[in-house]
């Protein structure tokens, strides 16, 4: 079991949310900037979307996954936890089709949604990976941000492989990934791929894997 970040986009000064999010700006002042490289591709746009180096990263995002942890943030705009009604972001058919696990100082009963069930908790970035992977069924977990749950995750030495997608805007506010990850590149080998659409890939894997018991 390995635990996986992918399709991570950060501007050029490391922000994955502009500021400020709410209902209407999910990611803040960046808009749709930070992931229209992914919404060009086939795994967005089946039917007009381009196949390449793009497409090929993005769908590893499925590939082998039996459970994500997500932030509350991720899940919902600042005070979703007061309104009972809501069920995220993504409709009646959210495109994770596994159990996904939210963390959150409100947690609630958990909601099944199509073939994905969202489980409310507040859990230690290690607790929450021993539940998650014992829900993957040997698959491994995916960590779908956003950028303060993976910072905590990676800062808790818990992530195996780690996909950023580098896109060159400067957003200048927003929420950041680096703070307080100084070397964090030293536990992990590095592969870099420069795509015709501008952004940059940057793989992360672990070095040495964790021993887990
Ligand atoms: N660039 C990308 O690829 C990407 C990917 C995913 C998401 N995003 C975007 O990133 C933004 C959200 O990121 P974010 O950093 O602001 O927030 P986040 O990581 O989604 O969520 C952080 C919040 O989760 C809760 N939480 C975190 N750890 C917890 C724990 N151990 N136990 C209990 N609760 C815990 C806390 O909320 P409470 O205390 O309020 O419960 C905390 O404030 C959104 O705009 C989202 O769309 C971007």
């Amino acid at each position: 079991m390995a635990t996986r970040i992918h399709n991570f986009s950060l501007s050029l000064d490391g922000f994955a949310a502009g500021d400020p999010q709410s209902f209407e700006t999910p990611f803040g002042h960046a808009g749709q900037r930070l992931h229209a490289w992914m919404m060009a591709t086939r795994v967005w746009d089946p039917e007009h979307g381009t196949s390449g180096v793009d497409e090929a990263f993005a769908q590893q995002y499925w590939r082998g996954i039996g459970a994500e942890i997500m932030g509350a943030h991720k899940f919902g705009p600042p005070g979703w936890q007061d309104d009972p009604d809501w069920r995220g972001w993504w409709g009646e058919e959210p495109p994770f089709h596994t159990p996904v696990f939210v963390l959150t100082h409100h947690a609630r009963e958990p909601l099944e949604m199509g073939d994905t069930t969202f489980h409310f908790l507040t859990a230690t970035p290690a607790e929450a990976l021993r539940i998650a992977s014992e829900a993957a069924g040997g698959q491994d977990v995916r960590i779908g941000g956003g950028a303060t749950v993976a910072r905590d995750f990676i800062s808790a030495g818990l992530v195996d492989h780690v996909h950023l997608v580098q896109v060159p805007i400067v957003l200048g506010r927003g929420t950041q990934l680096w703070e307080g990850l100084e070397g964090f590149e030293e536990a992990y080998d590095v592969e870099t791929t420069a795509s015709p659409s501008g952004v940059t890939h940057l793989v992360f894997t672990r070095k040495s894997p964790l021993v887990t018991s």
